[in-house]
């Protein structure tokens, strides 16, 4: 197929790119995208819109700071997730920035190709995680960089067209940066703690994922990304401003299709905040459908501990009623263990024993303390950053 490249080192097998599966797979989804049904998404179901049944909304422009945090720790509680409305970030940085990198995904393949990135870093233009041969594939090209440590950023490694994107990048990178250590502050008073604590248990990392989800002739069949939790700490999402496709696993079990509001950043709880704060805030499950109508472009900010920091919960939250549910480790040594995985058929087990052990520490608190062991290595894995 002339759409195959090996894009660098260190796939199992020739990467083909989803765009141009979407571009010439004709009505029919091919066999390595389709879900087994259990997977599938039900995308008749959502019936959330604007209902009470969906994630919160927090305006963090509010006057009154207890009530931010308080509304901020209510969300990351009981859902993992909430959209950030007066967040801040400039409203035509964040259209320039999605000009920018659908600008990216319009180039010809040979552009594109220039970037394609291997498994050793995923820095570049991707369209699969994970290096499980024959693994199941994701409806979904992606673009991968790093922020921070600064010594890993290189704008060498970003794409150089359009001609704005580097620039504009930088400023919508260190924008959502502010966003995330002033969310930090709020989590951590939200535990209870100094404002700063949580930060300072953390350290600080960054990279981002641009996804594209091409248009999809049978969008029931396959998903942008199966359902996984994030690995780092904290993400803070910007979505299309028209296509919906991001589902949360609600508190009851089912999923939900997040509306998004415009201009809103959607943040979530990723797995190593879930740890540091031994569960009080969740690391919560989450999938992408596509569309058989419009393409669709998010770009994850991931906000991410130190790599060589011993990450463990925090030592003021755990008691006798309430032990250590997790291990001790380093996000380092975690990314290691989910790049190993991949993500095909990794999350579902992880995320149920992720998820029982959240419950069981939830009912310790109330009964007798059980100590928890959890899954060999971490609590939970994916693939989706690194
Ligand atoms: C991710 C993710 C959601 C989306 O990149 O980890 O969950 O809507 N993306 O693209
Ligand atoms: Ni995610």
């Amino acid at each position: 197929m002339s759409s195959c490249f090996n894009g660098g080192a260190g796939w199992p097998e020739p990467v083909v790119r989803v765009q141009a599966v979407s571009d010439t797979c004709g009505d029919t989804v091919p066999d390595r995208y389709v879900k087994p049904p259990p997977e599938r998404p039900s995308l008749s179901s959502d019936g959330s819109r604007g209902g009470l049944n969906n994630i919160p909304v927090v305006d963090l422009s509010m006057p009154d700071a207890d009530a931010t945090c308080r509304a901020v720790a209510a969300a990351c509680k009981e859902w993992g997730f909430f959209q950030a409305v007066n967040h801040g970030v400039r409203p035509e940085l964040l259209r320039a920035a999605r000009v920018s990198w659908r600008g990216f995904f319009r180039q010809p393949a040979e552009v594109r190709e220039r970037y394609a990135n291997s498994p050793a870093t995923y820095e570049g233009y991707g369209s699969r995680l994970g290096t499980a041969k024959g693994g199941p594939l994701d409806w979904g090209d992606y673009y991968f960089l790093h922020l921070l440590p600064a010594a890993l950023k290189s704008h060498d490694k970003w794409p150089s067209v359009p001609p704005s994107l580097r620039e504009t990048t930088e400023e919508y990178s260190e924008e959502v940066l502010g966003l995330a250590r002033r969310v930090m502050r709020l989590l951590s008073s939200g535990l209870g703690l100094e404002a700063g604590r949580l930060q300072e248990a953390f350290g600080e990392g960054a990279c981002m994922r641009v996804n594209f989800y091409p248009r999809c002739p049978q969008p029931e069949l396959t998903l942008g990304v199966a359902a996984h939790s994030d690995p780092g700490g904290m993400t803070m999402l910007l979505v299309d401003d028209h296509v919906r496709g991001l589902q949360v696993r609600s508190p009851d079990g089912g999923w939900i299709t997040v509306d998004p509001v415009p201009d809103a950043f959607i943040v979530n709880i990723g797995d190593q905040i879930q740890v540091l704060s031994n569960a009080v805030y969740k690391s919560v499950a989450h999938r992408v459908t596509v569309s058989s109508a419009e393409d669709r472009l998010s770009m994850a900010f991931f906000y991410n501990p130190r790599g060589d920091l011993p990450i463990a919960p925090m030592p003021e939250l755990v008691t006798a009623d309430r032990p250590a549910l997790y291990p001790e480790m380093t996000f380092d040594e975690y990314r290691v263990f989910i790049r190993q995985r991949g993500l095909g058929g990794k999350a579902k087990a992880q995320l149920e024993s992720l998820q029982a052990t959240a419950d069981k520490a939830a009912t310790s608190c109330s009964g007798s303390p059980v100590v928890v062991a959890p899954p060999p290595g971490c609590p939970a894995a994916d693939s989706s950053s690194s």
